[in-house]
C-alpha cells in the first residue's frame, strides 16, 4: 500500500478538525483509497501549548523541519504570509499541495498554480470556497462541459448570520454581529467579512474556474452590508423580499461581470431559504440549467472534509 508523508501548516479552527478526521477516518481511507495517510508533523506558532486531540509530539514551530519529511503540505496557516513562500517551497521541490486559504489564492493563485504546473504537482483548493459544498471539485471536473452563464452565490457565512438575525429577530446589525462572533462564525476582526472582501476573493476563484479565464480582484464590484439597518429589511418583506449578500459573476460578450452586494431577492428565490451560517451557489449554464447547491460554507469539520476529500485525490492520483 502507498504511504503518503503529510506536514500540517496550522492546527487552529480547520487544521484541528483535520487532525480528528485523519485519526477517526484513517481506517476507512486505507480500505477505500488504498493509502496510508500519516501525518508527521505539525507547524503551529505556540508548539508548547497543549491541544486537545492532537499528538504533542508532531508540533513545532520550526518551519524548515516541517516540510522536510512530506510528501504532501497542507496549508492551514491563513493569510499571505509565510502561507505563500511555504507553498511555493513546497511546490518548488515537487511536492503535493493542498490549502483552504482563499485570500493568498485570490491575490497570488495565479503564480501557484503555474508554478504546480511547472514543477508536475497539484494544488488542491476545494476548502477556499463554502466549506464543505463541492463547488471546486464540480466546477474543474465539469467546466467544459457546463458552459456557464452565471455564477452566484452566498459564499459567507458571517453576512448570511447577521442578515438572517436582523430579518428574523429584528436584532440590530451590531447585535447581529456581536453574536455571530461570539457562537464563533465571525472573525474577531471581521472586516474583510461585513466589507465584501472575502466574497469577492471566493468569487474570483469561483469565476477562474467557471468561465476558463483569469480575471482580476479589482474588477469584482465591492459593496458590504455595513449600510443594511431594520428599515431596509422591513421595507424589502413589505415588498415580498428578502435580502442576502450575493457574490455573482456572469458572462457578457466576452466580458466577465462581476460583484458583491446585498440584494433583494424574491422569497420564493432558492437563496431566501438560505438562513444563518449556511452557504449556497447557484450555477446557470447553457445545456444543463440552473444547478443548486446548498450546506456548511465554514467551520472547523465542514471545512476539514473539504480539506479531507483533496487530500486523498491528491495522493491517489500519482
Ligand atoms: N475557519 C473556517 O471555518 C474556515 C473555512 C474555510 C477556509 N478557512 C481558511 O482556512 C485557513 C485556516 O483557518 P483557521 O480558521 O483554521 O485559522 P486559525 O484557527 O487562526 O488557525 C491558524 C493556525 O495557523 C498557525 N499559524 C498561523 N500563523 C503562523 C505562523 N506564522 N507560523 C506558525 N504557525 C502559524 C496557528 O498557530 P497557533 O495555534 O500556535 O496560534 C494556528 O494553529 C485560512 O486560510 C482560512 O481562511 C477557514
Amino acid at each position: 500500500m502507498k504511504t503518503v508523508n503529510i506536514a500540517l501548516l496550522g492546527c487552529g479552527s480547520v487544521g484541528g478538525g483535520l487532525v480528528s478526521l485523519l485519526r477517526d477516518q484513517h481506517e476507512q481511507i486505507r480500505r477505500r483509497c488504498r493509502v496510508d495517510l500519516r501525518l508527521r508533523k505539525i507547524l503551529v506558532r505556540d508548539s508548547e501549548r497543549i491541544r486537545e486531540g492532537v499528538d504533542q509530539t508532531l508540533l513545532t514551530d520550526d518551519p524548515e523541519e516541517v516540510i522536510e519529511s512530506a510528501d504532501l503540505v497542507i496549508e492551514l496557516l491563513g493569510g499571505l504570509e509565510p502561507a505563500r513562500t511555504m507553498i511555493r517551497n513546497a511546490l518548488v521541490e515537487s511536492r503535493n499541495v493542498v490549502t483552504a486559504n482563499k485570500r493568498l489564492l485570490a491575490v497570488a493563485g495565479t503564480d501557484l498554480h503555474d508554478l504546480a504546473s511547472v514543477h508536475r504537482v497539484r494544488i488542491g483548493y476545494e476548502a477556499s470556497v463554502c466549506g464543505a459544498i463541492p463547488i471546486i471539485r464540480i466546477l474543474r471536473s465539469h467546466v467544459n462541459c457546463l458552459d456557464v452563464t452565471q455564477i452566484c452565490g452566498i459564499v459567507n457565512g458571517t453576512t448570511n448570520y447577521i442578515l438572517t438575525r436582523m430579518a428574523e429577530d429584528s436584532s440590530t446589525f451590531a447585535e447581529s454581529l456581536e453574536e455571530a462572533q461570539r457562537l464563533g462564525f465571525a472573525e474577531a476582526d471581521p472586516t474583510l467579512d461585513v466589507g465584501g472582501i472575502d466574497a469577492a476573493h471566493k468569487l474570483k476563484i469561483l469565476a477562474e474556474l467557471a468561465f476558463d479565464q483569469r480575471v482580476c480582484l479589482d474588477d469584482v464590484a465591492v459593496t458590504g452590508i455595513e449600510a443594511i439597518d431594520g428599515s431596509d429589511i422591513e421595507s424589502a418583506r413589505r415588498r415580498g423580499k428578502v435580502i442576502r449578500h450575493v457574490a455573482r459573476a456572469q458572462r457578457r460578450g466576452d466580458r466577465i461581470e462581476m460583484s458583491v452586494a446585498p440584494e433583494e431577492l424574491p422569497r420564493d428565490h432558492p437563496f431566501a431559504a438560505v438562513r444563518g451560517e449556511e452557504n449556497a451557489i447557484l450555477v446557470c449554464a447553457a445545456g444543463a440549467g440552473e444547478i443548486f447547491l446548498r450546506g456548511k460554507g465554514a467551520g472547523s469539520l465542514p471545512s476539514a472534509s473539504a480539506v479531507l476529500g483533496d487530500v486523498c485525490d491528491v495522493a491517489t492520483s500519482n
